[in-house]
C-alpha cells in the first residue's frame, strides 16, 4: 500500500463549549478527544502526522509531544480549513501517497472506516466520508449530479432552499492523492458567505479539471460526531463508554449493570473477573482474573489488582498494588500501598499517604491482617502475617514485624499472632 500522511485539525477555538480548555483537549474516558483521534490515525500507521493547533496551540502541542511521527505546526490566525491544510501539507513538501485529513475534534471515528475510506479512493484524486444525520443544519450538503455522482461540497450559509433540503452532509473527512491536493489547494480563494478558505472547494476544482472523486457513507452516524458543545461530549463519552464495556463483555469480564458502570479507555481486565454496579475505574487499571470490584468501587491510576483480589463498597485504590486473592471490602483508602497475597484489609482502613508535602509509601505483607479502623500513617510496614487491632494508629516510620500484633493509639505492639490471649 502507498505511505500515508495524516493531517489533524485543530486550530479552532471551540468558543462553543463554554469552558477554557482547548476544545481538542477535553476528556473523553480518560484520553482528551485529541488523543483519541490520534490513537484512532495510529492505527493505520502513518509515515507522517501533522496537527494543526493554533488557539491554546502550547496546551495542544504539550499533550501530543512524545508521540512518534507526529508534528504540530502553527496556523496562525485560522482562515477556515482549505488554508489549515494548505499550512499543514506545505510540511509534506515530497511526500507522496495519501493525504488523510481528519479532525481533532471528532472522537468517534474508527480506524476501519479510515482504512474503507482509503481504499475507496483507489485511482481517484479524493474520497470523502458523507453521513445521513437526523440533524443536518450547519452542515455542508453532498451536491450530486445526474449519474449520482459527487458534483460539489456547498456549505449551508452558500446554500439555496433546495439544497438545504439535501440529508447527505459532509463528514470533513477526506483521504486525498498528495500530488492532486496540493494544485487544488492553491486554487482556493476566500470568495464565499464567510470569508475563508474552503477545503470542501477543492472537490468542485478536482472534478472541473477531469480528475474522479469517490464518496464513502459512514454506516454508523455516531461516527461523524463533532463535539462543539459540552452537550455533544457527554453524547459522545456515552457512545465510547458503550464501546468499552462492550469490548470488556466480549472479552469474559462479567460486567453486572453496565449503565452505571464507567471503565475509561486504556484498562486491562482479565476473564471471569466480576464488576459489580456504580463503579469507576480509571485509565491504565489492571485487573487480573476471577477479582470481584464493585459495588460502588473507584480504582484511580495506578492501580493493579492481581488475580482473585476482592475490592468492595465504597474503598479507593489508588497507585497500588493489590496481591493474589487479598481483600479489601468495605470503606477503605489505599494509596500509594502494596498489599501482599490473601491480606486482609478491614472496614475503614486507611493509608494516610500524604503529609501536606509529600506523598509516602505503605506496605502490607503477605497473609497480613488490618483491623477494622486502622489508620496507617505512611510510610509504614507491616511485615507478613502481622495484625493491627480495631482502631489502631500506626504512626510513621512504624515497622510491624513479621506475625507481630499492634494496638492502640498510638499503635504499640502487643505481642506475636497466635498469643494475644496470654496477653490480654
Ligand atoms: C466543515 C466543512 C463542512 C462539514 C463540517 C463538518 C468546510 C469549509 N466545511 O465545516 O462541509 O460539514 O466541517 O463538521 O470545511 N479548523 C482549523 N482551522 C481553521 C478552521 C477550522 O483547524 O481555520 C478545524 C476546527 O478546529 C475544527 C475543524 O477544523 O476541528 C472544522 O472546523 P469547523 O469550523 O467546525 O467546520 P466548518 O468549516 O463549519
Ligand atoms: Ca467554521
Amino acid at each position: 500500500m502507498s505511505s500515508l500522511a495524516v493531517i489533524v485539525l485543530a486550530a479552532g477555538l471551540g468558543k462553543r463549549t463554554g469552558v477554557r480548555t482547548p476544545k481538542v483537549l477535553l476528556p473523553l474516558c480518560g484520553r482528551t478527544l485529541l488523543e483519541t483521534v490520534l490513537d484512532t490515525t495510529a492505527a493505520l500507521a502513518p509515515q507522517r502526522t501533522i496537527v494543526v493547533v493554533h488557539h491554546g496551540r502550547e496546551a495542544v502541542a504539550t499533550s501530543s509531544s512524545g508521540r512518534a511521527g507526529v508534528e504540530c505546526v502553527d496556523q496562525g490566525e485560522p482562515r477556515g480549513t482549505g488554508h489549515a491544510v494548505r499550512v499543514a501539507f506545505a510540511h509534506l513538501t515530497g511526500f507522496t501517497g495519501d493525504v488523510l485529513v481528519v479532525y481533532g475534534d471528532m472522537p468517534l471515528l474508527r480506524a476501519d472506516t479510515l482504512a474503507v475510506l482509503r481504499e475507496a479512493r483507489g485511482a481517484a484524486a479524493a474520497a470523502i466520508l458523507t453521513a445521513f444525520p437526523d440533524d443536518p443544519s450547519g452542515l455542508g450538503r453532498i451536491l450530486r449530479d445526474a449519474e449520482g455522482g459527487i458534483a460539489a461540497i456547498r456549505e449551508e450559509r452558500d446554500c439555496d432552499p433546495d439544497q438545504l433540503a439535501i440529508d447527505e452532509i459532509n463528514v470533513g473527512v477526506y483521504c486525498f492523492a498528495a500530488d492532486r491536493l496540493g494544485p487544488a489547494l492553491a486554487r482556493l480563494s476566500d470568495d464565499n458567505a464567510q470569508r475563508e478558505l474552503y477545503l470542501t472547494d477543492t472537490v468542485g476544482h478536482l472534478l472541473d479539471d477531469g480528475h474522479a472523486v469517490e464518496t464513502v457513507v459512514a454506516t454508523d452516524p455516531d461516527e461523524a460526531l463533532g463535539i462543539n458543545s459540552l452537550a455533544q461530549l457527554a453524547t459522545a463519552r456515552s457512545v465510547m463508554q458503550e464501546r468499552i464495556l462492550l469490548d470488556h463483555l466480549a472479552a469474559g469480564v462479567v460486567i453486572e449493570d453496565p449503565a452505571t458502570t464507567f471503565i475509561d479507555w486504556g484498562v486491562t481486565i482479565g476473564r471471569d473477573t466480576r464488576i459489580l454496579p456504580c463503579t469507576v475505574i480509571r485509565r491504565g487499571v489492571r485487573i487480573g482474573s476471577g477479582c470481584e470490584v464493585g459495588p460502588f468501587s473507584h480504582l484511580r491510576p495506578g492501580t493493579v489488582l492481581d488475580d482473585t483480589a476482592e475490592i468492595g463498597n465504597f474503598v479507593e485504590v489508588k497507585q497500588s498494588r493489590i496481591g493474589i486473592g487479598a481483600k479489601a471490602k468495605h470503606l477503605a483508602y489505599l494509596g500509594d500501598s502494596q498489599v501482599g497475597r490473601g491480606a486482609n484489609i478491614g472496614a475503614g482502613t486507611i493509608t494516610a499517604n500524604y503529609d501536606g508535602r509529600s506523598k509516602h509509601r505503605t506496605e502490607i505483607g503477605d497473609g497480613a491482617f488490618v483491623g477494622s479502623g486502622t489508620v496507617l500513617v505512611a510510610p509504614a510496614r507491616m511485615a507478613a502475617g502481622s495484625k493491627t487491632g480495631a482502631g489502631a494508629v500506626v504512626t510513621r516510620n512504624t515497622e510491624i514485624g513479621e506475625g507481630e500484633v499492634y494496638v492502640g493509639v498510638p499503635a504499640r505492639r502487643l505481642g506475636a499472632t497466635g498469643d494475644e490471649r496470654q496477653s490480654r
